[in-house]
């Protein structure tokens, strides 16, 4: 290449940056602002700092009384020459406020005031067992003490880990009939549902309420899929959690298993009492996928265990085939009758004391709490000591949202510190934000806050996080015939042509 072909060359190339860097320079959505009026201050004034010009008076009036209506902190301006030392403005952002005085029309009065959010909002997801209703509910409280006069629609599906509620949510995205906002999990789950095509970015709501300030660097990291936020995530969930009745463990002099041959030796001495060592349900067909990653995790540790999502780990390798025997031993000791049971009906056995230890996620301890059932004890299922298996619910608004004002309100309480405080403590999960208050927590989810500060988190590929839906899918197929059949072989070449089919293994 000649060196007056390279400087052309590396013109282009700078003009080229630079029209990069112009586009992607463009404001951001900014935060919302509030301001306390001072002494002397007037709208116009303060139109001219924060927007750019006092001609935008109107905005800064607007805001404040749309803020008002949902919290009574902000004034309520009658007259905009008539304000007070005190008082909260509510400053939009340069953006927003563009967009108002477009729209503003003098005549128009009103316009000034706010409006009461109305119509419904139906919200989609499969929460209906103990716990999980309780704090979805909690989270109603406060979008409805906000926005009174919307009408919350509970469009549940029932179903663990979403199984059916899935489905039907696919088919309704793509026929255009969506819930204006519905339950996604945190990761790759998202790229089943063709976002690009059915899914609203979030990234604006993500910017205009702080949310990246607020929730921890790894979960935003899980939440954006093609450089963008889909979902506001509600909680953090953990996925390998060994449930055990102490009084059954006290009375027998035990103490839970930190190792699968430990788990023997417990499920030997509680077999030995007449009580089902092993309690488990594997109705809905994700319950084995389920107790499976938190058995692959404790037999080959946090970092192979992430490899086997990244192709780094062999599916073909001792480990995994290891994995599969460790879980042969711990059905050897379950309730027969697994098949008939779901997560929370084979959760009754613990509490009847029939059943000695259940490894399951910890809505399991929201699940307790609306029982009543205060005996359970919890501790690492067998290996994973140090090791955290995250998960995390959030909120995600369809394209065709048919309200999609109450949507963007009902996210920004998903985001917000009152609405995760008034949801986790029920729904058995931590917040996503950094800020909630411990002492609202019982002692579980106390101990679930501390170990997600210190522990190696690593990704559930039940519940969404670790691969997309359709390796997912075919992941729990394989487990759930294992449960059956029992044939370590067949299920190990199972799970490594799932891999292969999902293009990451050879
Ligand atoms: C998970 C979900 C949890 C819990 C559980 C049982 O997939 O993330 O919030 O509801 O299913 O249904």
């Amino acid at each position: 290449m000649s060196r007056k072909t390279l400087i052309h060359l590396v013109l282009v190339l700078a003009m080229l940056l630079a029209l990069v860097s112009a586009v992607s320079a463009a404001p951001p959505a900014q935060e919302e602002l509030s301001y306390t009026i001072k002494l002397g201050d007037t709208l116009w004034d303060l139109g001219e700092k924060y927007l750019g010009s006092g001609f935008a008076w109107p905005a800064l009036m607007a805001s404040t009384n749309q803020k008002n209506i949902e919290d009574s902190t902000f004034a309520y301006i009658k007259n905009a020459d008539v304000i007070h030392p005190g008082w909260k403005l509510a400053v939009p952002s340069e953006a927003d406020a563009e967009a108002f005085m477009a729209a503003y029309d003098s005549s128009k009065p009103e316009l000034l005031f706010g409006s009461r959010a109305s119509g419904q909002l139906v919200v989609g997801s499969w929460w209906t067992a103990g716990g999980e209703a309780e704090g979805l509910n909690g989270m109603f409280r406060i979008y409805r003490d906000k926005y009174p006069d919307v009408e919350i629609v509970n469009a549940t599906v029932a179903g663990g880990a979403g199984t059916n509620f899935k489905a039907v949510l696919k088919t309704r995205l793509i026929g255009g009939d969506p819930p204006d906002t519905f339950q996604l999990h945190a990761g790759l789950e998202v790229e089943g549902y063709s976002p690009e095509q059915y899914i609203e970015p979030l990234d604006d709501i993500y910017a205009s309420a702080g949310l990246e300030a607020a929730f921890p660097s790894d979960l935003l990291t899980l939440l954006k899929y093609k450089d963008h936020y889909w979902g506001v995530p509600v909680n953090i969930h953990r996925s390998n959690v060994l449930w055990y009745n102490k009084a059954v463990f006290e009375a027998n002099g035990l103490t839970p298993p930190a190792s699968f041959d430990e788990f023997k030796t417990v499920a030997e001495a509680l077999k030995a009492a007449g009580i089902t060592p092993f309690v488990l349900g594997t109705k809905d067909g994700w319950e084995a996928g389920h107790i499976f990653e938190d058995i692959l995790a404790g037999t080959m540790g946090a970092e192979k265990y992430n490899g086997l999502w990244t192709g780094d780990t062999p599916w073909t390798g001792a480990d995994v085939a290891q994995a599969l025997e460790n879980f042969k031993m711990m059905l050897s000791y379950a309730n027969p009758d697994h098949s008939a049971h779901t997560w929370d009906s084979a959760g009754e056995f613990l509490i009847a004391g029939t059943g000695g230890m259940m490894i399951m996620g910890d809505w399991t301890d929201g699940w307790f709490t609306s029982k009543g059932f205060t005996g359970y004890g919890w501790a690492s299922p067998p290996g994973t000591q140090g090791i955290f298996v995250a998960l995390s619910d959030s909120f995600a608004m369809p394209k065709d949202a048919p309200n999609a004002d109450n949507t963007r309100n009902w996210l920004k309480v998903c985001g917000s510190l009152e609405g995760q405080e008034a949801f986790n403590p029920q729904k058995g999960s931590i917040c996503a934000r950094t800020d909630c208050d411990p002492s609202l927590f019982n002692a579980y989810l106390q101990s679930a806050m501390v170990d997600w500060g210190q522990d190696a988190i690593v990704a559930s590929v039940a519940h969404g996080a670790a691969a997309y839906e359709s390796w997912a899918t075919d992941y729990k197929d394989v487990l759930t015939l294992f449960v059956a059949s029992g044939d370590v072989a067949a299920a190990q070449t199972g799970l490594q042509q799932a891999c292969v089919d999902a293009g990451i293994c050879q």
